[in-house]
């Protein structure tokens, strides 16, 4: 499965590391909306959905998580650890999201609002989703 991983440039001097996200250059969307996920418990299993048509960068910018990503065909395992690498997930690809470390933080841009009726949120819909968008 084709995963894309982007490295951001860290602005780092003897004070310490910094780094800029900006829409439609590291990020390739514009971006509407942030969220993040902390204080997440250590055997919680997340996320359980895909999009129909969000896209989002998921960047742990504390600690690390796993992301298991299914496109209907083929999954994969992502671990994100480090705080200058997001991972691109694309709309119609099922994520889980687990293993978050003690104190991990979890940050998503995301490409549109909030929209319940973007999830799709049952496996089996996911797999015929995929199937109507190869038609
Ligand atoms: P939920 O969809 O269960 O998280 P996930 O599936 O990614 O683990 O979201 C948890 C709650 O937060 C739920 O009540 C919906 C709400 N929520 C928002 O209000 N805005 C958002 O952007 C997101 C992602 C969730």
């Amino acid at each position: 499965m084709d995963i894309k991983m982007i490295t951001f440039q860290e602005h780092g001097d003897d004070r310490g590391q910094l780094i800029a996200l900006e829409t439609q250059k590291e990020i390739p969307f514009d971006i509407k909306r942030v969220y993040y996920m902390y204080e997440t418990g250590l055997n919680v299993r997340r996320g359980y959905h895909a999009h129909k048509s969000l896209k989002q960068v998921l960047i742990c910018i504390h600690g690390s998580c796993k992301i298991h990503l299914d496109d209907g065909k083929e999954n994969t395992e992502v671990i994100l650890d480090k705080p200058n690498v997001g991972l691109y997930v694309d709309n119609l690809l099922w994520r889980e999201i687990y293993d978050f470390s003690r104190g991990a933080v979890l940050m998503v841009l995301a490409s549109e609002y909030y929209d319940e009726k973007d999830y799709i949120r049952d496996y089996r819909k996911f797999i015929e989703y995929t199937k109507m968008e190869k038609k």
